[in-house]
């Protein structure tokens, strides 16, 4: 599979079959949300062959809040674009949202794409000649929706995330903290199972980090998300259920009854 660019997420064309119709009980039916086993991953490069993953294992139940930390270069974002069939694994099964994503056709992973996932990259990705409203509602309109239905949906998650009152701006004129709002707010308006952020506060002040932290929290908690956060902001970390830390390949748990000592423990070897 080619690999996609963030700006392409979620759009598929109108006559594209949509994958099959999940039932709430599928999405509640005990089985994880993301389930990856010995995951290898391999580039090669003009050095010779990059190994990334070592049979890398991965288990995310359903309504979980994981953050994955890590060493720049570990391949945080990498596991993110297999996950969200952005990129195929080398070797290893990868399940997500009851999909076995490394099998999916270029299309299927489209589709699959525009259904169950909403990515959120450090930079927003919004499309600059289009409103704040018409960016929302492009994933809809992708399945076939109509506009005006589309981008009365769309003005709900403007709503959502405090933004009802920007939604005919377009993306330059929009703060750091309010694109990144939009650019939730897109990821989530197809009701996708699983929330794949990477570093979505990168690029933010620590007082707009918090508040975009804050939304996603509250999405994740109010719309039964399954959510992954990449982020170099140990305290954000700190606050999900789980951290795990990519290191040398594998994730490592990091302990939650003494999560916050972890977190120190990773900060002081990060050298943050
Ligand atoms: N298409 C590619 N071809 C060759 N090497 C690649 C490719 N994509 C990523 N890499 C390499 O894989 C490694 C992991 O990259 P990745 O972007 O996943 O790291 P990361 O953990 O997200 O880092 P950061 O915290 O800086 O974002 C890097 O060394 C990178 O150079
Ligand atoms: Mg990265």
């Amino acid at each position: 599979m080619k690999q996609t660019t963030p700006a392409a997420v979620g759009q598929v064309s109108r006559t594209q079959r949509e994958p099959e119709a999940r039932t709430q009980e599928m999405v509640e039916d005990g089985s994880p949300v993301v389930d990856v086993r010995d995951l290898e991953k391999s580039y090669r490069t003009a050095r010779g062959t990059l190994q990334l993953f070592s049979k890398l294992n991965l288990r995310v139940e359903a309504r979980e809040m994981v953050a994955i930390v890590g060493q720049s270069g570990a391949g945080k974002s990498t596991l993110l674009h297999i996950l969200g069939a952005l990129d195929t694994p080398s070797a290893g099964t990868v399940y997500c949202a009851s999909t076995d994503v490394a099998r999916l056709t270029p299309r299927q992973a489209a589709a699959f794409r525009n259904r169950e996932i909403g990515y959120v990259w450090q930079f927003h990705y919004l499309l600059p000649e289009f409103t704040a409203l018409e960016n929302v509602a492009m994933p809809l309109q992708a399945r076939g929706i109509h506009r005006r239905d589309a981008q009365k949906t769309a003005a709900d998650w403007l709503k959502e995330v405090g933004l009802e009152e920007r939604g005919d701006h377009r993306s330059g004129e929009l703060s750091g903290g309010e694109q990144q709002r939009v650019a939730l707010a897109r990821a989530l308006v197809n009701r996708p199972r699983l929330l794949l952020a990477d570093e979505p506060t990168g690029d933010l002040d620590a007082i707009t980090a918090e508040r975009i932290f804050e939304v996603i929290e509250r999405l994740h908690a109010s719309h039964g998300l399954t959510s992954i956060l990449v982020t170099h902001n140990l305290e954000l970390a700190a606050r999900c259920a789980r951290i795990l830390r990519l290191e040398n390949g594998c994730l490592r748990e990091v302990a939650s009854a003494s999560k916050n000592k972890d977190v120190i423990g990773l900060q002081e070897r990060s050298g943050k």
